[in-house]
């Protein structure tokens, strides 16, 4: 069985997706860790505003997901499970991301998690490109401010302080570019079951979800 999880930054996916693996047992994939990995690879060599050379380094990018919790996140055997959460590599990766050669160098490999056993996938278009026949997909999203407030707190606990405008901002902007662009934008499948979490704790959502999954078992 596959689980496919999208929605626009920040609205919950990667906490969700967690709680989830671990209940059902699923390995989780967290495709936006993967885009993270190439945009700090351009930006450790210098070359994040050449897509050409973005496009000619893939073949040397060799991305790992650890199987046991907490995840970590390897690229080329060196871990940079935090350093793919700076804000140099948030401002950048949603320019990698629309890199069409990008995204087939890297839906290849998500699609090979899906061949090895039960996944729970986590991205924008998991739903849509990486797995068109999933079990069950979901869409999730939250009011901006509400995304913002999460990712404010979530950043405190990692001792960083940034404004909340400012970070709110942050998040429509890249929304924006996520649902602007050509290749694979940040779509809802049509056969997407939508969740606004703006008004629910992660426990409810968790929940919610998990009723629809074991909904579509007993129809199965
Ligand atoms: O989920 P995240 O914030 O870690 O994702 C980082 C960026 O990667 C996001 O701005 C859009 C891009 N992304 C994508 O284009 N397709 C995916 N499947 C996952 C992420």
């Amino acid at each position: 069985m596959n689980i496919a999880i999208d929605g626009p930054a920040a609205a919950g996916k990667s906490t969700i997706a967690k709680r989830l693996a671990e209940i059902l047992e699923f390995r989780y994939i967290d495709t936006g860790a993967m885009y993270r990995a190439v945009t700090l690879y351009a930006l450790n060599n210098g070359f994040i505003k050449s897509s050409d050379s973005i496009i000619q380094s893939l073949d040397q990018i060799h991305i790992s997901l650890t199987k046991e919790q907490p995840q970590r996140v390897l690229l080329n055997e060196v871990d940079v499970t935090d350093e793919i959460r700076s804000q140099q590599v948030t401002d950048n990766v949603s320019y990698v991301a629309s890199i069409k050669q990008v995204r087939r160098f890297l839906v290849e490999q998500q699609q090979q998690f899906i061949k090895n056993g039960e996944v729970i996938m986590d991205g924008r278009d998991i739903g849509t490109t990486v797995i068109p026949n999933a079990d069950v997909k979901f869409y999730m999203i939250a009011h901006p401010r509400t995304r913002a407030l999460r990712r404010f707190e979530e950043n405190k606990l990692r001792g960083i302080h940034q404004d909340i405008n400012l970070l709110e901002q942050e998040i429509i902007d890249r929304d924006q570019k996520d649902i602007s662009r050509k290749e694979s934008p940040l779509q809802k499948a049509n056969d997407a079951i939508e969740i606004d979490t703006s008004n629910m704790t992660i426990d409810e959502v968790v929940e919610q979800m998990l009723n629809i999954i074991q909904k579509f078992k007993t129809s199965q």
